[in-house]
């Protein structure tokens, strides 16, 4: 079917099928700034007010500091006494040494405290300076110790699915102030109800370029013939015209259930089996697939870190003893897909430094634009402090991998 042809800003429509939508985005300066709205063009910007996954819980045991490095800055995640997971910045205000090198203590009331490594400065959950160790004791007047008033950046921080989920506000929270205003719950329908538990495996991968442009990756199908190649996967050459139908979901869209590709060796393999694969902005995509003997969910975690750099968590859950023996090849499979698609980001960041393309043509484009359009209402809704209004609506895409 040929589409009218249409010039424009990609991140002006939501329509998925403009046949031909183009930015100029790089042609801008960067020096502008107003608001959210405009700070969230594509390929700029972060969303804030929003949860991101930024490490596995498994990997935070009670007396562990993880440091997550993000676009608002470095993260200590640790333990309370509880158990329950927090998350400070991990830049002592001292001297800015990294609490995430020192150790967790207990404090005399039985808090958990993080204590910096340079000076031993020593911080609560809440993000409040417990002790100075180096302080005269002469200098503490009554109820006021040098400790007082001192404090550190504290975040919302929560645990879902095996995963630590962080709460990043659009106005970062003073130190020590309370993580608020309390930031909304996390999406009970984030993931499949496979995904209760922790996932059985899991890639942990930094790509060097934008969320944007690594999201971008993750919703173009196609790439895949070309970026894709291996035996396991499908016979070269062999590409057809496939129809998907999506429709909005919360904070993004979902290409609703159908029989998974008829080209791809191993969902031969595992039967006959449904798939659905959903988005949810910002960075979340997974694919869900069922069938006779086995279900498996394998979900794509996007986090900011940098103007050029983009962690990417890849995690998968089944259920099925096939699955279970296929762990090795799991392994295998995704670390090669995943560093096939490292390198092509990697290729376009070479080539940013110079100018940054974006021609978008078609169907197999319309995902790519929705996520542009989704980046865009967020910020409009932001700055107009209005609901979000799904800017995605139903529609059926065609094209040829
Ligand atoms: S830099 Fe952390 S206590 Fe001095
Ligand atoms: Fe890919």
């Amino acid at each position: 079917m040929q589409h009218g042809l249409q010039c424009e800003m990609i991140h002006s429509t939501a329509g998925g099928n403009s046949a031909l939508a183009q930015t100029h985005d790089s042609d801008e300066t960067s020096t502008r700034s107003g608001g959210p709205e405009e700070d969230l063009r594509f390929g700029r910007g972060f969303a804030t007010d929003v949860w991101h996954a930024l490490a596995l819980s498994a990997a935070i045991g009670r007396s562990a500091i993880m440091r997550v490095a993000t676009a608002w800055g470095p993260i200590a995640l640790a333990r309370g006494a509880d158990g329950k997971i927090f998350a400070l910045s991990d830049i002592c205000p001292h001297r800015g040494a990294q609490f995430s090198k020192g150790r967790v203590r207990v404090e005399s009331d039985g808090a958990a405290s993080v204590e910096c490594p340079y000076h031993g400065w020593r911080f609560d959950v809440h993000g409040r300076c417990r002790d100075v160790p180096a302080a005269n004791p002469a200098e503490i007047s009554p109820g006021s110790g040098p400790a007082a008033g001192i404090s550190v950046r504290r975040f919302a921080a929560i645990e879902r699915h095996g995963l630590v989920f962080v709460w990043f506000p659009q106005s970062m929270p003073r130190p020590g102030a309370p993580a608020s205003p309390a930031p909304p719950e996390l999406a009970a329908d984030l993931l499949p109800a496979l995904c209760a538990g922790p996932p059985k495996l899991a890639f942990d991968l930094t790509f060097p370029g934008h969320f944007d442009h690594v999201c971008a990756g993750l919703l173009d199908p196609a790439h895949t013939p070309f970026v894709h190649q291996q035996w396991f996967w499908r016979r070269p050459g062999d590409r057809r015209l496939k129809t998907k139908a999506y429709q909005p979901s919360p904070f993004g869209f979902t290409m609703k259930a159908h029989a998974a590709s008829a080209n791809s060796a191993i969902y031969r393999i595992v039967g006959k089996p449904e798939t659905e694969i959903a988005f949810r902005f910002p960075g979340l995509r997974y694919e869900h697939v069922k069938a006779k003997s086995v279900e498996f969910v394998t979900a794509s975690f996007l986090l900011p870190v940098g103007p050029n750099a983009t962690r990417f968590l890849q995690l998968l859950w089944w259920k099925g003893l096939l699955p279970d023996l296929l762990t090795p090849f799991f392994r295998y499979a995704g670390a090669r897909f995943l560093a096939q698609d490292r390198a092509i980001i990697a290729q376009q960041a070479a080539n940013f430094v110079h100018e940054t393309p974006f021609l978008s043509v078609g169907d197999a484009d319309a995902p790519v634009r929705w996520y542009a359009a989704l980046k865009k209402e967020w910020g409009q809704a932001q700055a107009g402090q209005r609901e979000f209004v799904n800017p995605v609506t139903e529609q059926t895409l065609s094209w040829t991998t």
